[in-house]
């Protein structure tokens, strides 16, 4: 791929930035950002531990969407982090704003691109880049599954004492509290966790994957996760730049798929050069049905709620 911009160049960005030269995904990678100076000092810094690193990706920072122009993705991070006592929804209404702002400018200098969204409230903020854009859907891919699955597949590692290689999870649903880890589908090595792990123990689990957003926040007090969250969305580009086709947990928009319309959500897709190449229909029970109803009916009451 020749170029990927990432908007935000803060701590989600740049760190996104990084891994993608890291893995050479794309010729260049361009930092754009509202602050001036930021993005271009922070692209600098990636570019100069290149020759230690050894990647020939081309890292820049901007403040001009011009130097954005054909990107073929684009990464959007760009928006006010949670702080304490915040949840995800208070950042509504400022990060739509936002949001709004830089893909109406992504988009217009770069048309044909795949936008992978990152900002928060996560599933909005996905249906603002939908709309805004006037992409297809299968263009517009936001990231949550793969950071609350990881967060899931970490916490059942450690809990069995195994490594994280060999565990699978899925987790569904809106990026909030109301989140669906799929037990049925979380396994070791194809073992079912519930064959290796109390009930009570997986409920604790489950729990912590739920509020491991907030568990972070807590910590760090002036900001939210973003080494698990880059990772998780360059595992998205590496994806779509290999046409990889790989089989991950997105936000997708969807059109009756589990019996949701109109609605971002959480759903396992095919990822590859198109973008979403294919939503993947599990065959849930009415409890998962009902959970994943549940999370995504609060996604829809906050894309209600946007005067776009
Ligand atoms: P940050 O505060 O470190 O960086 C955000 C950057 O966006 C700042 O550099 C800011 O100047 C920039 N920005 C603000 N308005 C802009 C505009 N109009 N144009 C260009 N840039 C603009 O925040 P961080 O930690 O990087 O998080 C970014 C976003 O990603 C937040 O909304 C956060 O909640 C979300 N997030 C989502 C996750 C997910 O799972 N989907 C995981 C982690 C973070
Ligand atoms: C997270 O889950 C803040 O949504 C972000 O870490």
């Amino acid at each position: 791929m020749k170029k990927i911009s990432v908007i935000g160049a803060g701590n989600v960005g740049a760190t996104a930035a990084q891994r993608l030269a890291g893995k050479q995904l794309a010729e260049e990678v361009v930092l754009i950002d509202i602050i001036e100076g930021v993005p271009q000092g922070k692209g600098l810094d990636i570019w100069e531990s290149s020759p230690v690193e050894l990647f020939d990706t081309k890292v820049t920072g901007t403040n001009d969407y011009k130097d954005t122009a054909n990107s073929e993705l684009i990464i959007i991070t760009a928006g006010l982090a949670r702080k304490p006592g915040m949840s995800r929804d208070d950042l509504l209404a400022a990060n739509a704003k936002i949001v709004k702002d830089v893909t109406e400018k992504a988009a217009e200098y770069s048309p044909q691109s795949i936008l992978i969204v990152v900002s928060n409230p996560l599933d909005v903020m996905s249906y603002v880049a939908l709309k805004v854009s006037g992409f297809e859907k299968n263009r517009v891919i936001g990231m949550a599954g793969i950071l609350d699955t990881a967060r899931f597949r970490l916490f059942i590692a450690e809990a069995l004492n195994v490594s994280v290689s060999d565990i699978n999870a899925m987790v569904l649903g809106g990026h909030g509290d109301s989140m669906v880890p799929l037990i049925r589908y979380s396994t070791v090595s194809g073992i079912p966790i519930s064959e290796l792990l109390p009930k009570k123990k997986i409920d604790e689990l489950v729990l912590r994957a739920r509020n491991g957003g907030i568990e972070i926040v807590n910590y760090l007090k002036t900001g939210s996760a973003y080494y698990a969250p880059s990772s998780a969305a360059v595992e998205m580009a590496d994806a779509i730049v290999k046409n990889r086709k790989r089989i991950l947990p997105c936000a997708a928009w969807l059109e009756g798929e589990y019996g949701l319309d109109g609605v971002f959500c959480g759903v396992p897709v095919k990822l590859g050069s198109k973008g979403i190449e294919q939503i993947i229909e599990l065959k849930l029970t009415d409890e998962e049905m009902a959970a994943l109803k549940k999370s995504a009916d609060e996604v829809a009451v906050n894309i209600k709620k946007l005067k776009l």
